[in-house]
């Protein structure tokens, strides 16, 4: 446990708990806009002060007893002791991650629903799925190498139990252990490949999903204006941007889920979309955990390159601006139904989001601060396949 938490604190740096600030009240109109000269005068001061070291930035709007970590640079990437990084290994990884041969009718790679140029995500609202529903919304695996879990509902524990259940997913690629092991042993190129990056490991399934997590562990971000604004350079965001960073940071209320180097906790919340009861219903968390007080929990997704992944939410049912306007309203609360009144495990909306009283000014500097969070277009062409099977 101690070595958990060592670890942990290496990786998102040392985690503060927010102290007593006054009760939120119910609903509340939106503030008054500011005018041009206010504005500016404003953005030039926080400009300054974002360029400056966190421990000199405004403290944040996070409610009592919530741990939190500052926004910061992402930090280095750690690669289990089990996987270790190998150059062959991830170059395999790569391959097999665009290879649509593993999968059971041979035509859908890792990277049909992690496409490269729309963020490592899809801009489907739910990915196709084979007749299994509710289908989610296909999350992005850029700097998935940060997170302590996997999928909306956090059920797997590490990128290589991820991989294995991507394979064998009938909801992704459908594929058996024997078919991708036939795949590799029946193509001399990647048999090749295989034992330049497993040198004397016999052919099995555990190596693969252990390449395909090597690579995945590279595609990380950190080249956005965001992070130029971080290493100091003042000029990086314009005027809106630097006010919807403060308003992320304080009135929005973001930050208390959304924080550390990758804008998430890592944790889950029920943000009323649950649809309990209904024929979509998704009940997140629950679904790994079969504790009620989980259900309608999903995981806070990291907000970087956000702009990039549309659709957004595990349902996929909404552009940035919808969002942004529920948060402004709290979230809806999920009403009960009928046969539900006295339902004791009855999914509750996070109390940690309340109405904010933002303004259409602060919710355009919101929006543009994420868009800020966009990383640069990824260069380079897909890896060469090895060809045809013989
Ligand atoms: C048919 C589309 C599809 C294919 C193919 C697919 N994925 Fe996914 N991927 C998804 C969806 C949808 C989710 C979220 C599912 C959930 O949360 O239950 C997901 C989740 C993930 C996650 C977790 C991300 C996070 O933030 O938790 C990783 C990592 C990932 N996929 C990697 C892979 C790999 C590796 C492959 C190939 C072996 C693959 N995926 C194939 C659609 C796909
Ligand atoms: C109570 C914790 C919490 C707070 C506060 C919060 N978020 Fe979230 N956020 C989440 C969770 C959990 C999800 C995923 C919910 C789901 O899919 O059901 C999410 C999803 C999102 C998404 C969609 C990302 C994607 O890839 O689909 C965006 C954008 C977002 N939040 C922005 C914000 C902004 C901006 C604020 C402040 C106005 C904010 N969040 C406040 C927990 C929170």
């Amino acid at each position: 446990m101690a070595l958990l938490l060592a670890y942990a604190i290496a990786f998102f740096g040392v985690p503060r708990v927010a102290a007593e600030q006054p009760a939120d009240t119910g609903k509340i109109p939106p503030r008054a806009e500011r005018t041009t000269a206010e504005r500016t005068a404003l953005a030039l001061r926080l400009r300054q002060t974002y360029a400056g070291p966190p421990a000199a930035w405004p403290a944040p709007h996070v409610d009592p007893g919530i741990e939190w970590r500052e926004l910061g640079l992402l930090p280095a990437v750690e690669h289990p002791p089990g996987n270790p990084y190998g150059t062959s290994k991830a170059a395999l990884g790569r391959a097999l991650f665009f290879d649509p041969r593993l999968s059971a009718n041979g035509q859908m790679a890792c990277a049909t629903c992690h496409e490269p140029d729309r963020g490592w995500a899809e801009n489907r609202a739910v990915s196709i799925a084979h007749g299994l529903v509710p289908a989610r919304n296909t999350p992005t695996v850029r700097n998935a190498a940060f997170q302590r879990s996997f999928f909306w509902d956090g059920r797997a524990a590490s990128l290589e139990d991820q991989a294995a259940e991507a394979l064998a997913n009938p909801h992704e690629m459908a594929a058996t252990p024997e078919h991708v092991i036939d795949t590799i042993a029946s193509n001399p190129r990647y048999r090749e490949w295989y034992t330049e990056a497993f040198p004397g490991r016999p052919l099995e399934f555990a190596a693969v999903v252990e390449a395909i997590a090597c690579f995945e562990r590279t595609l990380v971000g950190g080249r956005s204006r965001f992070d130029a604004l971080l290493r100091g350079d003042a000029a990086a965001l314009t005027d809106a941007e630097v006010l919807g960073l403060d308003i992320f940071r304080r009135e929005g209320r973001c930050l208390t889920c959304h924080h550390g180097p990758t804008l998430s906790d890592g944790r889950f919340h029920d943000l009323g979309l649950s649809f309990h009861g209904r024929s979509n219903e998704d009940l997140g968390r629950f679904c790994v955990t079969h504790d009620a007080a989980d259900k309608g929990r999903f995981r806070t997704p990291s907000l970087r390159d956000v702009t990039n992944t549309a659709p957004y939410m595990h349902t996929g049912m909404f552009q940035l601006r919808g969002v942004l306007n529920m948060y402004n309203a709290g979230m809806a609360t999920l009403k009960r139904q009928p046969f539900e009144r006295d339902d004791p495990t009855f999914p509750v909306k996070s109390p940690l989001l309340k109405p904010l009283g933002l303004n259409r000014q602060d919710l355009a500097d919101l929006e543009a601060f994420l868009g800020t969070l966009a990383e640069p277009a990824t260069p380079g062409p897909q890896p060469q396949l090895p060809p045809g099977l013989e």
